[in-house]
């Protein structure tokens, strides 16, 4: 079993953005990241802290929008409009999620499709789809590189996602389509879970359930990513695959944390600095 050292391959990524913001930077580009942040979700502003502290890291210029959680939506389209204009921003991102009465594809359809470094926008979803360039969303994204770095083939391995979201698992199933995987999305709703995971070669699972993923579940030297990220009530983190059971019967894993996590910041670096070199 070898564990899939994702803090590792993050610094690694980050240490080669900051050189290349080096070299833009004696061109008189400073790469430049936009935050929007609604409302006061612990969670999205811790999640938002972290994403500041790795672009002052790596050198780029960046900003947070707070906003109340009673802010119109036409406040926020406006705030993103004058983003959308400002020369100094390359990347735009707003935090999800927003509150109830946001409508959230409203918002993210203001974003310009050429800072929009999260992937979110319905023209990159698309050409993703149709597996052409596009932003990629970044936690899926993150994926596929440590498949890349652990030589991990995907082409005819039967993969399972659980989990459907626009954010993770959508992407997910295109980039592994994309990468001539044979791919099965599972979701609420699906009959028999177990009947899917346990004939995989490899199962990703972002849903935020502590402990959905099972020994029972996964075949001997099967390929599991952890994408979950739960707070248990002791404070620990934790993913949602039950790791003390399931890793040693695997060929490779992710921990939680330190595996999917850390690359979903490294590759928001990443797809600003891609921005940035196109201005
Ligand atoms: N909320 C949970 N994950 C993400 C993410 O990757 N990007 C944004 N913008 N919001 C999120």
């Amino acid at each position: 079993m070898q564990i899939i050292d994702g803090s590792a391959l993050a610094k690694e990524i980050r240490s080669e953005v900051k050189t290349e913001v080096d070299k833009l930077k004696e061109q008189g580009v400073v790469p430049g990241l936009a935050v929007v942040l609604v409302g006061d979700d612990p969670a999205s502003h811790a999640y938002v802290k972290m994403k500041s502290k790795a672009c002052k890291e790596v050198g780029f210029y960046s900003i947070v929008h707070e906003m109340p959680d009673s802010v119109s939506q036409e406040r926020i389209i406006e705030t993103i409009k004058m983003m959308n204009q400002n020369p100094n921003i390359d990347g735009i991102l707003v935090q999800l999620p927003l509150p109830g009465h946001i409508e959230t594809e409203k918002i993210l359809e203001v974003i310009d499709p050429k800072k929009d470094v999260d992937g979110f926008h319905p023209y990159n979803s698309g050409r993703l789809v149709n597996n052409l360039d596009s932003f990629v969303p970044c936690t899926p994204l993150g994926v596929m590189k440590m498949f890349d770095k652990y030589n991990i083939d995907l082409r005819g391995k039967d993969v399972v996602v659980v989990g459907a979201s626009n954010i993770v698992g959508k992407p997910m199933a295109s980039l592994l389509l994309n990468a001539d995987a044979t791919v099965t999305v599972t979701h609420i709703y699906t009959k028999d879970l177990k009947a899917h995971t346990q004939n995989a070669d490899i199962v990703i699972v972002g849903v935020g359930k502590p402990g959905l993923i099972t020994e029972d579940m996964v075949k001997e030297g099967a390929i599991v990513i952890d994408i979950g990220i739960n707070r248990l009530e002791n404070g620990k983190l934790t993913g949602d695959v039950a790791f003390d059971t399931v890793s040693p019967k695997c060929s490779y894993v992710t921990p939680v944390p330190g595996g999917v996590g850390p690359m979903t910041i490294a590759m928001l670096l990443q797809n600003t600095l891609d921005a940035a070199k196109m201005r």
